[in-house]
C-alpha cells in the first residue's frame, strides 16, 4: 500500500486516509447534495441509459455506482484506495439490506485506472469517470486508457474539476496573488482536497479529439453555488438555487464556470 498522504510513483493521489474528510467536506455538505441532485437531473438527459453494464472508474465512496445499481445496471466499481473502497462496500451493503437494489448488482476491482486494460478490459458500453482526472499526475494519458476501454458506440460520462472555476473562486475569495501567479493546483499533501491537476475545457476537447472520441454534450456542475456571498439557509432558497443551477447549467456562458464540467463523450461505431 502507498504511504498515506503521498503521491504514487505515477504522480497520482489515491484517497487512502481521506475517506472521512472527503465524506464530511463534500457529501455531508450542501455542495455534495447539490452535486448529486445535479447528476440525478443531468445523467438521464445526457446519457442513453438502457440498463447497460457500467464501469465506474475511481468510484470513491460509491455514490455514483449506487445510483446506477438502483436503476438496474450491473456496475463494476474500480478504486485504487482500499480505504475508500471499504467505505463504499459498507454503504452498498446497507443499501442492499434496505432493498434499494437487488444483491449481486455490484462487483469491485481494487485497482487504478492505469491497470484496467488488463483487470477490467471490457470493452464497456458505458464508463463513468467522475472527479478523478484532476487527481492524476498525467490526466491526458487517462483519456487514452478510457478510449481503449470503451466499446465502439459506447458512452463515457466524464466529470472534471474545472481550472477556470478554481481561478475565479480564488479571486472571489481574495486570493489575488495565487490567481495572478496561476499556481492554482494543490500538491496532494496531507489532507488537502485541492486537486493536483485541475483541467480546462480546451484540454478536454484536445484530449478527446486526439483519441478519436467525440463530445456529445457538456454541462457545468455548481455554476453559481460556489460564488454566492451568503449560503442559502432557508430550504426554499436552497431549492431556488438548485432551480437556477438546473436552468443555466448547459447555457453559455454559465456552464463554463461550473466547479466541475460534465461531459458525455462517445466512441464512433466501428467501420463495417
Ligand atoms: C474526488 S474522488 C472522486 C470519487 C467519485 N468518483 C466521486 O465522484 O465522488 C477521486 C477518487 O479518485 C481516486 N483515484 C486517484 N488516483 C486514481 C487512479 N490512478 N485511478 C483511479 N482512481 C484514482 C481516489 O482514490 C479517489 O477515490
Amino acid at each position: 500500500m502507498h504511504p498515506t498522504y503521498e503521491l504514487t510513483d505515477a504522480g497520482d493521489r489515491y484517497f487512502d486516509g481521506l475517506a472521512d474528510k472527503f465524506s464530511r467536506s463534500l457529501y455531508q455538505a450542501p455542495r455534495g447534495e447539490l452535486r448529486l441532485a445535479m447528476l440525478d437531473y443531468l445523467l438521464p438527459q445526457m446519457l442513453h441509459l438502457q440498463a447497460q453494464p457500467v464501469l465506474d472508474v475511481g468510484g470513491g465512496l460509491g455514490q455514483l455506482s449506487g445510483w446506477f445499481a438502483a436503476r438496474g445496471h450491473t456496475v463494476s466499481m474500480t478504486e485504487p484506495s482500499h480505504d475508500m473502497l471499504a467505505h463504499a462496500k459498507a454503504w452498498h451493503a446497507e443499501q442492499e439490506a434496505a432493498a434499494v437494489w437487488p444483491p449481486g448488482q455490484l462487483r469491485y476491482v481494487e485497482a487504478p485506472l492505469q491497470a484496467l486494460t488488463s483487470q477490467a478490459p471490457g470493452p464497456w458500453p458505458l464508463i463513468t469517470c467522475h472527479a478523478v482526472l484532476e487527481w492524476l499526475g498525467h490526466p491526458e494519458q487517462a483519456l487514452q486508457t478510457l478510449a481503449t476501454l470503451l466499446a465502439p458506440g459506447g458512452q463515457l460520462s466524464l466529470m472534471v474539476f474545472n481550472r477556470d472555476a478554481l481561478r475565479f473562486s480564488n479571486v472571489v475569495k481574495g486570493n489575488y496573488q495565487k490567481a495572478l501567479s496561476g499556481q492554482l493546483e494543490g500538491k496532494g499533501k496531507r489532507q488537502r482536497l485541492t486537486p493536483i491537476s485541475p483541467v480546462t475545457h480546451d484540454e478536454i476537447c484536445q484530449w478527446v479529439g486526439q483519441n478519436g472520441l467525440h463530445i456529445e454534450s457538456v454541462a457545468g456542475i455548481r455554476i453559481f453555488q460556489d460564488y454566492v456571498r451568503q449560503a442559502p439557509e432557508k430550504a426554499s432558497d436552497q431549492a431556488t438555487l438548485l432551480a437556477l443551477e438546473k436552468q443555466y447549467c448547459q447555457q453559455d456562458p454559465h456552464w463554463r464556470l461550473g466547479r466541475y464540467l460534465l461531459y458525455t463523450v462517445t466512441k464512433p461505431e466501428a467501420d463495417v
